[in-house]
Formats: C-alpha cells, structure tokens, sequence
C-alpha cells in the first residue's frame, strides 16, 4: 500500500506505538507530521550535553527512521493546549491520534489522566472538524475502554464491539486509566457523529508495538485507508 504524496499526522510520536507507526507510515512513503510535547527543547538539550538526555531519546529514534530526513516532520503539541494541533493537522489526508497519557498509578486522576485523555482528544478532535483534508481520524483505543464494566470475564464470553467499560463501574474502582480512555472514546463518538467525521478506534490488547505495526500490517494500513 503506497502513501507517496500522501500526508498524515501522528500524536504523541515518541511513544511507544506512535514511535512504531511511524516507522511504518515512513517505510510505506507517507509524508509523516508527528506531534511530541516539545521538540525544540529536546534539540538544545542535546546541544548542551555530550551524553543522550532521556528527552534526547525520546525523538532521536524517530529522526534516524528511514525516510524521517525527507519525510518526517516534528511539531510542537500538548493535549492541554487549546487549538495546539490546528495547523499540524492541516493538510492532512489523515490523522493517528495516539496522545494520552499512560498511567496506572497517579496522585490527581483528573489532571493526569482525565484531563488529557479527554479535553486532548476533543482537542485533536476539533482541529480535525476545522479542516477538509482530513478524510479519516484513527483513534488508539484499548481494552481499557472495552472491558471493565463489572460482567465477568470467562472463557465462555465473548468481548465484542457491543462492549465499553463502564464510567460509574471505573470511578468506584478507581481505575482511572479506564475511567480517562472510556471518557475519552464516548465523547469523541458523540463529536464525530454530530461533526460527520469519518473516524475508527483500533483496540489491542497487546501493548506490543511492534505486532501492532507489523504483525497487524495490512490491518493498520486498511483502519486508515478504509
Ligand atoms: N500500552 C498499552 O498497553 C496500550 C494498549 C492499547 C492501547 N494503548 C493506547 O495507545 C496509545 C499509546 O500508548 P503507548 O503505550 O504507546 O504509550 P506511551 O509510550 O506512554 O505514549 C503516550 C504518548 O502520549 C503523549 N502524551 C501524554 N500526555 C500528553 C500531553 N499532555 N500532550 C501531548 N502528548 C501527551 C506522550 O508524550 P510524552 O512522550 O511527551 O510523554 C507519549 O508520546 C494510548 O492512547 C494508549 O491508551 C496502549
């Protein structure tokens, strides 16, 4: 599946999946715009140590992709800020929104995790709505927004798209990673139908990277091209 002269743009680049879709949408010939909280930070700090930093890293693996030199393309945003990815997602044919924060253990859920997850992805979410190029949003979903709504889990059931966990059931669990990604998933459903955008969630279970982009090859590529 070609992507020549294609543009997309991933979230949250320097994670661990969006590091390994990048690497693909490169190896396939798209053009990649990828957000990281701040890439111009991480540049003057690899100026004024002689050593990689951890925020060094955090880029580094993406800049010496195959293809990043001519076809990768680094931008500056944060889920919290307002309009943040306006004009990365313009131009667009396409949008991989992976941003949220992963966390299982955090002192303030609502600002760690809820916040980010939520306001990040109506954030990205309304950048989307604003422009006509963008043909398609895919959305990294997760179990966690699928599985935990107090139904027992055995080998008998059957976990399907019917699914979603359930918010009341995640607040008294306090399983705040669950109650920030179902949040989150439930109102970016509501936005793309009022807002008619085209738009996929891609669960996994597996947090492997790697099988996510390769294993599950053709499968990516088809969530984005339909
Ligand atoms: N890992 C899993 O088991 C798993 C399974 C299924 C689905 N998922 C979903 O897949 C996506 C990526 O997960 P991952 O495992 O690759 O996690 P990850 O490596 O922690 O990546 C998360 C990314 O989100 C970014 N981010 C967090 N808060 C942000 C903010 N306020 N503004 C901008 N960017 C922010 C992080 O940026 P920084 O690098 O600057 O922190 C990071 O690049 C998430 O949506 C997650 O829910 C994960």
């Amino acid at each position: 599946m070609s992507g020549q002269g294609k543009v997309v743009c991933v979230t949250g680049a320097s994670g661990y999946i969006a590091s390994w879709l990048v690497k693909l949408l490169l190896q396939c010939g798209y053009t990649v715009k990828a957000t990281v909280r701040d890439p111009r930070q991480i540049s003057s700090q690899l100026q004024n140590f002689s050593f990689p930093t951890p925020l060094a890293i955090k880029t580094e693996h993406l800049l010496a992709l195959e293809g990043a030199k001519e076809r990768l393309h680094l931008f500056k945003a944060n889920l919290l800020e307002e309009g943040s990815f306006d004009s990365v997602v313009d131009g667009c044919d396409g949008v991989f929104h992976t941003a949220s924060p992963v966390v299982m253990i955090v002192d303030d859920p609502q600002a760690q995790l809820i916040d980010p997850a939520l306001e990040g992805t109506m954030s990205v979410l309304g950048s989307c709505a604003k422009v006509p190029s963008v043909k398609r949003v895919v959305v990294t979903s997760s179990m966690a927004s699928v599985a935990f709504n107090g139904k027992p889990l055995a080998p008998d059931v059957l976990v399907d798209e019917s699914w979603f966990s359930d918010p009341v059931f995640c607040e008294k669990s306090k399983l705040w990673y669950m109650l920030s990604k179902t949040l989150a998933e439930e109102a970016a459903w509501k936005f793309a139908k009022e807002n008619g955008i085209d738009m996929v969630f891609a669960v996994d279970w597996s947090p492997d990277g790697e099988k996510v982009a390769y294993g599950g090859r053709d499968r990516v590529l088809n969530l984005w091209m339909g």
